[in-house]
């Protein structure tokens, strides 16, 4: 298993992002042969526009990652942007990548239908994010359910590419964590920084509990049973909770005769504790900020190498090396 994914660093990372995409990263890192992670600084540019704030959010996410348990020794991590090979066979994709296909991708349709105006980078993101992938020969993307059209797309060229001109690419397959497909945010709709409803990971405890307060939650009365899969607090606890005390929670949540109130204690109890050790680390890394450079160019060099060779594959197989 060759695993790839990316994330971008357009924000501090929140609970959808940690187990929607980041914990998955973490446990592939010990399964897979190889495992490439990076920090999308070039997809991040379709949104942010303030270069300080860019660069900020870069080496932010690095240190997330690091503090989070991706391992340097096991996972290739390094920023997008140190890998230019990429760029050159997002625009060998581009060539084979029908109009149609694009138009149908959720970010660029949506913007449309807002009547806003949309940008080429934005248009074609699926395309760089598919380079992203192929570029490292990856079969298994971990990703959050919102992510699964990019690399159906990713197929798409791929094939469409290997139909012309021969077997070059692999085809890869998205991996989504069933229990975190769509972590809900305090509002109740999908956790999402666009959404200002999130729980951030390395948000301070207090900020936590304030959060996990405000998780919105129905005003029936305390003895009325409830169900627990679709409410919001009790999903938040459950991605928290060990099973046992998951299983415990869901009985009593059906029973009733409990307060929400109760339940927000326990989740907010538990979260703190959960990122106890990672919030340790980042103040670590953060202090060597040297360290983390020093494992982004390693990352890029090794994912450098990868990239070359699949680069010139795909030269070769259209005619674009003579
Ligand atoms: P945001 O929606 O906050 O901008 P991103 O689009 O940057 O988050 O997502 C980064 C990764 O985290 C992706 O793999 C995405 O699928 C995953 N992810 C984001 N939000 C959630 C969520 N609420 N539930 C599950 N996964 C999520
Ligand atoms: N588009 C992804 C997101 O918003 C980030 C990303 C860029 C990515 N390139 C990728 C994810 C390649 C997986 C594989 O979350």
């Amino acid at each position: 298993m060759r695993v790839l994914s990316g994330i971008q660093p357009t924000g501090r990372f929140h609970w959808g992002n940690y187990f929607g995409a980041i914990r998955q990263y973490v446990q592939l890192q010990y399964q897979a042969e190889e495992a490439f992670y990076f920090i999308a600084n070039l997809h991040a540019l379709t949104t942010i526009r303030d270069r300080e704030l860019l660069k900020q959010y870069t080496l932010d996410a690095a240190i997330d990652l690091l503090a989070l348990g991706i391992d340097p020794d096991r996972a290739t991590l390094f920023v997008q942007s140190d890998v230019p090979q990429v760029c050159e066979l997002c625009w060998l994709l581009m060539t084979v990548t029908p109009m149609g296909l694009l138009e149908r991708c959720h970010a660029y349709k949506d913007k449309k239908a807002k009547g806003l105006p949309a940008d080429a980078g934005l248009f074609t993101y699926p395309v760089l994010q598919a380079a992203d992938i192929l570029a490292y020969d990856s079969d298994t993307v971990p990703v959050g359910e919102d992510q699964v059209q990019h690399i159906e797309v990713c197929r798409d060229v791929a094939q469409s590419f290997n139909s012309r001109f021969g077997p070059t690419f692999v085809l890869p397959e998205a991996r989504v964590m069933r229990d975190a497909a769509r972590v809900p945010g305090i509002d109740g709709e999908k956790m999402s920084k666009s959404y200002n409803n999130t729980i951030d990971i390395f948000d301070p405890p207090e900020v936590v509990r304030k959060k996990v307060m405000r998780i919105k939650t129905d005003c029936r009365p305390p003895e009325e049973p409830k169900d627990p899969d679709t409410d919001t607090l009790y999903q938040l606890y459950s991605l928290f909770a060990p099973p046992a005390e998951r299983e415990a929670m869901a009985a009593r949540y059906r029973q009733g005769g409990f307060g929400y109130a109760e339940v927000k204690t326990a989740l907010a109890d538990l979260a703190v504790n959960f990122f106890t050790e990672a919030r340790e680390r980042r103040r670590e890394l953060e202090a060597h900020p040297a360290r983390v450079r020093e494992i982004l160019g390693d990352g890029a060099a090794k994912a450098r190498r990868k990239a070359a060779e699949v680069l010139r594959r795909a030269k070769e197989a259209c005619g674009v090396i003579y």
